[in-house]
Parts: C-alpha cells; structure tokens; sequence
C-alpha cells in the first residue's frame, strides 16, 4: 500500500487543499490534533502579520467518519483569510533568494506572480496538517515525532528530547522559539532576532526531527530508492529554505575517528544493544531501532526590508526587487513543518513494508515482524 500526499493552493488563493491517499481504515483522525500542529505552525518568534491574519482550521471533504479514517483517500482544505490572489499585482522585479526568477524563466514569463503564490511557504500548512493525519497513524503505531530548533541567527539552543517526546513536545510547544534548550539561549536568541528586525534583516537556523518507537528493518539497503534515509532527507529538501540535512552526527562526524564515531553492537534482550546513536538510527538506509535523529539548515530568508538588487524582467533595466510580507525567521515554524514531512516519510515506508487495510492489521504485521526478530536475534549470547 503506497501513501499518497498531495497539496494545491496559492498563497493568496481562496483555500489550501490537501489529498491524503492511503491512510488505513480505523487510523484516528481528530480535528482537534490537526488543529494544534496547525497552530503550532502559525506560532513562534519572527513570524509576519500574515500568521496573526489566519486563523487556520482543517475541512474535511471526504475521507473520514466519527474521527477515523474511513481507509477513502482524504481530502482536506484550510480556507485563507487573506484571498486577494486575483487582485494582486504582476511581479516584474524577481526577489533574489526566491523561486521569482527561476521560476519566470521555467515558464519563459515576465510575471512571476503565480509562481510568487505556489512557492511561497503558506503550502506548508497543507503539508502539516497531512503531517498531522500521519503523525495520528503513527501514533496508534507507537510511533512518535518531534521536531525541535536546535539554534536561531547561530544561537544554540539545543537540548536532547529524551525518550518521552510527548513530555518534550510539551516544553517544545511552551517555547517561543520551539525549543528545548536554556533560558539564557532563549534570552539571546530572541534578542538576536529583535535585533535583526530593527536592522531590517533576516535569521536563519538549524532544526531537529527525532522519531522514537520505529519498528525495526523499515527501508531497504538495496537500492537509492528504497532507503529510508534517501527519503527522509528528501522530504526535509523539499522545504522551502531549507539548504541542508543531516542524519546522526552528519557533518559534524567529519571531525571524528572512525574508532570514535561507530555505534557498537552490543549483546541485548530482544535484539542486540547498540554502544550510542551516533548513526541516528539509520545504517544501511534502514531503521536500526534507535530514535532516528534528522537534521535540517534553514537559509536566512530571503525578503529583506530593502529590496536587494534585481531587474525588471520586461526591460532588463535594473529595478528593486518587489516586497511581499515577510518573516524575521522561520526557524521555530520549520520545526513544526520539518516534523510533518518527516511524519508523512515514516508513514508511507510503515505501510510500504507491513501494508493492511485496516490499523488492527498494520499493528498485527508489526508485532509479527518484531516477534520474528526477538525469535532469529533476541536470545544469541545468553
Ligand atoms: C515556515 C516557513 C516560512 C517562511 N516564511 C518566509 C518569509 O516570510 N519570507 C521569505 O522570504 N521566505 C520565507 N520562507 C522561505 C521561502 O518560502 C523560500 O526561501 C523560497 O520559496 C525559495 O525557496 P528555496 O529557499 O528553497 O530556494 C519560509 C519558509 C518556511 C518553511
């Protein structure tokens, strides 16, 4: 069974729309959760006026009855205060740093208008409400993700989420900034980012996606496309501003010993214990059965309050770029949206490998296949 997740809408358009295609019969479905992430995902230091502008709640169309999926394909909408799609004026002058440019040249245009509307990040509330709706499955699976900012403008903010991530998302929901670490890298980040707002810049950051509870062996060595790891990264790529990812230590394992970075496998209960998680819970492409532990760079935004150099496309005269609302940063929102895809990814490779129609058959295969690796692993050595 493959899951399917599709988005549409403009920025300024009448509605985001979201398709959620093979989601199992019985998974839970509450419009209160969707609305949460959604709110979370509006929420955080450095957001634009647009966020206090929308007041976004799910629809749903088809795809779920009494607060499950039915096992129809999903469709939900989440209407946009602001719809002046239609009213708004041609974008001539490109932003640098935005899909403007590109964009109008893809199309062979001299207005980047409609492309100004589909790559702005207002998308990103289809794909967390989505997320939402695989975050629900996952959960009923066991299964749970969280993403957190690790540092806003190169303040680290970091601290580890720990085995619980319920109690994490708990202090991560708390947090202005969507993060776990010191009151003190609050007090600086925030000012960092007051800061950048006077100067009339922008930040950048770095956010974590931790999943714990993932079933063993999801993915496959075999081939690019089978890998969890291409996936997830994949997913975190296909964030608007986001630059880089990392799995485990990533980069930053450059720097060690192989003697120093590998995780040892050690003699366990169930299955063999593991040394550290160096890996981030992925070796081979396929879930090892520690918490998987992802990483994602967000570029400093690109719509600066002086419009930074460009041209006008129908003359080739040099022009200021044109401003539309902007954030300070997004760091703490790309938390919220970095967990959604990194949900949607775990769930379509959790129905790839274990199938079923309905929940009670996804949880039976994965007990089935957990009692198979306890019974060929789990008792060697003692
Ligand atoms: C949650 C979120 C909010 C964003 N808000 C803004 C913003 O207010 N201003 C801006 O210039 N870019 C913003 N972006 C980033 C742009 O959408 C993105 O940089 C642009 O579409 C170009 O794509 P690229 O950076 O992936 O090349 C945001 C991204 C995310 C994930």
């Amino acid at each position: 069974m493959e899951l399917l997740v599709e988005t549409a809408g403009e920025s300024h358009g009448a509605a985001l729309t979201a398709i959620v295609a093979g989601i199992p019969a019985g998974s839970p479905v509450a419009e209160a959760y969707i609305n949460a992430r959604l709110k979370a995902r509006q929420g955080g230091a450095g957001a634009s006026s647009r966020q206090k502008t929308e007041r976004d709640e799910v629809l749903f169309g088809a795809g779920v009855r009494d607060g499950k999926a039915t096992g129809n394909p999903i469709a939900l909408q989440i209407l946009n205060r602001d719809k002046t799609y239609e009213h708004l004026p041609p974008v001539h002058t490109p932003r640098p740093g935005h899909a403007d440019l590109a964009g109008a040249m893809n199309r062979g245009l001299t207005d980047a208008r409609d492309i100004v509307e589909r790559s702005s990040a207002r998308e990103t509330a289809a794909r967390v409400a989505a997320g939402a709706i695989a975050a629900q499955f996952l959960e009923a699976l066991g299964i749970h993700v969280l993403g957190h900012t690790v540092s806003v403008g190169g303040v680290d903010l970091h601290a580890e989420a720990g085995v619980d991530l319920e109690a994490a998302r708990a202090r991560r929901d708390a947090s202005d900034l969507h993060a776990l670490g010191s009151p003190d890298g609050h007090t600086e980040a925030l000012a960092r980012i007051a800061a950048a707002k006077k100067a009339g810049d922008t930040l950048g950051g770095i956010v974590e996606v931790v999943a714990t509870g993932v079933p063993v062996g999801l993915g496959g060595h075999e081939r690019p496309e089978t890998k969890l790891s291409t996936g997830l990264a994949a997913a975190l790529m296909g964030v608007q501003a986001v630059k880089g990812t990392e799995i485990g230590l990533g980069f930053r394992c450059t720097g060690l010993k192989g003697s120093e970075l590998h995780d040892t496998i050690l003699p366990g209960e169930g299955r063999p214990a593991r040394g550290g998680n160096n890996a981030g819970g992925i070796e081979g492409g396929m879930s090892n059965g520690e918490a998987i532990v992802l990483r994602a760079a967000m570029k400093p935004l690109a719509t600066l309050r002086e419009a930074l150099p460009s041209v006008d496309l129908r003359t080739g005269e040099a022009a200021p770029a044109r401003i539309e609302r902007s954030d300070v940063t997004a760091v703490p929102r790309l938390a919220i949206v970095a967990e959604s895809v990194v949900a949607i990814e775990l769930a379509r490779h959790v129905r790839r490998r274990f199938g079923g129609a309905h929940l009670d058959e996804v949880l039976a295969a994965i007990a089935h296949h957990r009692a198979r690796v306890r019974e060929t692993l789990g008792t060697r050595g003692h």
